[in-house]
């Protein structure tokens, strides 16, 4: 791969090998070691924890070189567009950016389009906007086939603020592509015509027994334009993952969740750790997922080398 930017053009074998080199990273497996250094930078125009430590510490892993680059005191508070700030890391010696951003496809303004572009470093989308958060599908198909070892038949929920969710937009696509069935809940004006293609909506009550993978998603309070009036313990009692729902769900069935959590809102707060909670997990998988990520397009990109 050139560049990672959505999960939209991957085919199931691509997911298949990259959950098996992330696996082999997890179990040990020796890194390549390239023959000229790799230099990357980690853009974070929105707030991140975990993605931003989980592709540096990748990024690590990898023997990369992380260049370090704050939004805040950069020249983009200048003016500067992305694009220029990357074309001058990029002719510092740069050739990965890991990037965050408010703007849904960003990355349309960056990659060679036209040709006409100088600009010749890997994007790796570390989500935009509403639109998409590749990492994080492919670190949560990584942990459900950890799992059960396949996604065909699977009944997958994904519960909560849909509208506002790049990590729902991504897992929805890639769990239909692999075959599993899914269903959304939450509050019902979160679900538009844009899910029905890939699920239907139900009550939580009614979905809880049947699921084997829940997916909770965060209230993202910070992307409602105007919000109405929210009570949290009014959200929990009606939308969230209470003690008597958890108790409700199938044995080998498991809870997952983005992150960050809102605790005694989206479930409560003593389920983070429950056991059949993958909160860790997913955490922990994230960083050997991006390993496989961006060893793809360093790959693709010819840049390595390898000794
Ligand atoms: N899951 C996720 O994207 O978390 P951060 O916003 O902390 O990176």
């Amino acid at each position: 791969l050139q560049h990672f930017l959505t999960i939209k053009k991957l085919e199931n074998d691509q997911v298949k090998g990259l959950i098996e080199r992330a696996e082999y990273f997890k179990a040990g497996g020796a890194v390549a070691e390239y023959s000229q250094p790799i230099y990357a930078v980690n853009m974070f125009f929105e707030n991140s924890t975990r993605t931003h430590c989980s592709f540096e510490m990748a990024e690590r892993k990898l023997g990369i070189q992380t260049i370090p680059f704050d939004p805040a005191t950069s020249s983009v508070n200048k003016g500067e567009t992305l694009y220029d700030t990357l074309l001058s890391l990029n002719s510092i010696g740069v050739n990965l950016a890991v990037i965050r951003h408010s703007k849904n496809e960003y990355y349309n303004d960056l990659i060679n389009l036209n040709n006409t572009q100088k600009l010749n470093m890997g994007i790796i989308n570390a989500g935009d906007g509403s639109g998409q958060h590749p990492s994080q599908c492919l670190l949560d198909m990584m942990t459900i086939h950890e799992q059960f070892g396949h996604f065909k038949g699977l009944k997958v929920a994904i519960i909560g603020d849909l509208t506002n969710s790049r990590v729902a937009r991504s897992d929805m696509r890639l769990l239909q592509q692999l075959g599993a069935e899914i269903y959304f809940s939450g509050p019902e004006y979160w679900y538009s015509s844009e899910f029905e293609e890939f699920g239907k909506y139900g009550k939580v009550d009614e979905l809880i027994d049947q699921m084997d993978v829940v997916i909770l998603l965060r209230v993202q309070h910070e992307r409602h334009q105007k919000e109405v009036s929210f009570s949290p313990t009014a959200y929990h009692s009606e939308y969230g993952l209470t003690i008597e729902r958890y108790a409700r769900m199938k044995e080998r069935a498991i809870i997952m969740h983005p992150g960050p959590i809102n605790r005694g809102v989206e479930l409560a707060s003593d389920l983070v750790e429950a056991p059949k909670s993958r909160f860790s997990m997913q955490m922990k998988n994230g960083v050997f997922m991006r390993m496989a990520m961006i060893e793809a397009v360093i790959n693709g990109r010819g840049l390595g080398g390898e000794k």
